[in-house]
């Protein structure tokens, strides 16, 4: 049973870009679905991830403007910005330090409390520090390279891979999102297509924010799916290794 509903949400989910205007979306289907993206993997569950929910009626028809003028920016009811915070990975790997730190109280940490504290105290900003002159990077790639030469090693470097982490997340929490809706019966469409700078600008967004998607939420129409769904051979994209 379980799995039948899951396979109507996931088919039931479909880029919809005309949503219907004479239905709204409540408040409460949104408030959901976020509850639950938050429960979304992510990595080191640093949650590095931000949801911006445009209430705003200003703000929504700048944001439509800023993408692109797109059907699913200008038909839909609700609009939310996901979005990336890795600078606020000092304040997160605190958070979870504190979790654990809180959870021993005043007796001494067990050996998997004291992974967690040096997970969070020692390893997370080898990982994620960032310094002008790129010594972080330098140093990161060094050691992957040095360690790697012998043993597996987690090559974490450059701050495109930071990047990259911390999209990954939230790119999950998006489609968590997005499965929700579609759950609460109601369409969605996920963007890229849209002008990074001035979403930045109008979301008053700190330096090391970045947009991860907007998505367009609305009761969606048929002409707003271009047609049926269509993907390339299973056999193309899935590969056996036996
Ligand atoms: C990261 C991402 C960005 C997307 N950006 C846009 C977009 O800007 N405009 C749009 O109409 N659809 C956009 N889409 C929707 C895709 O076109 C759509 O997911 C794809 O065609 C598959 O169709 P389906 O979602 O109905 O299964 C985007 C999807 C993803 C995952």
């Amino acid at each position: 049973m379980q799995k039948e509903a899951f396979d109507w949400v996931i088919n039931r989910r479909r880029s919809n870009r005309s949503f219907d205007p004479a239905v709204a979306v409540p408040d409460d289907v949104i408030e959901r679905s976020l509850q639950r993206a938050v429960l979304s993997p992510n990595s080191s569950n640093m949650q590095l991830w931000e949801f911006h929910w445009i209430k705003s009626e200003a703000l929504k028809s700048k944001l439509t403007d800023y993408c692109l003028g797109q059907g699913a920016a200008r038909t839909a009811k609700q609009l939310v910005v996901f979005v990336t915070r890795q600078d606020l990975w000092q304040k997160r790997a605190r958070w979870n330090y504190d979790q654990i730190r809180q959870a021993i109280g005043d007796r001494e940490p067990n050996k998997m409390e004291k992974r967690g504290l040096d997970y969070y105290g020692k390893l997370m900003p080898l990982i994620y520090r960032k310094d002008w002159l790129g010594l972080a990077t330098l140093g990161r790639r060094t050691i992957s390279f040095i360690m790697g030469l012998r043993k597996p090693f987690y090559r974490a470097s450059g701050t495109a891979d930071q990047r990259i982490m911390v999209h990954k997340s939230c790119g999950l929490a998006a489609q968590t999102f997005m499965l929700s809706i579609a759950a609460e019966g109601y369409d969605s469409c996920p963007m890229e297509g849209f002008d990074r700078v001035r979403v930045r600008k109008a979301l008053g967004l700190p330096r090391g924010a970045e947009i991860n998607m907007i998505i367009g939420v609305g009761m969606g129409t048929p002409a707003g799916t271009w047609g049926e769904r269509k993907r390339v051979p299973f056999e193309e994209v899935v590969i056996t290794h036996n």
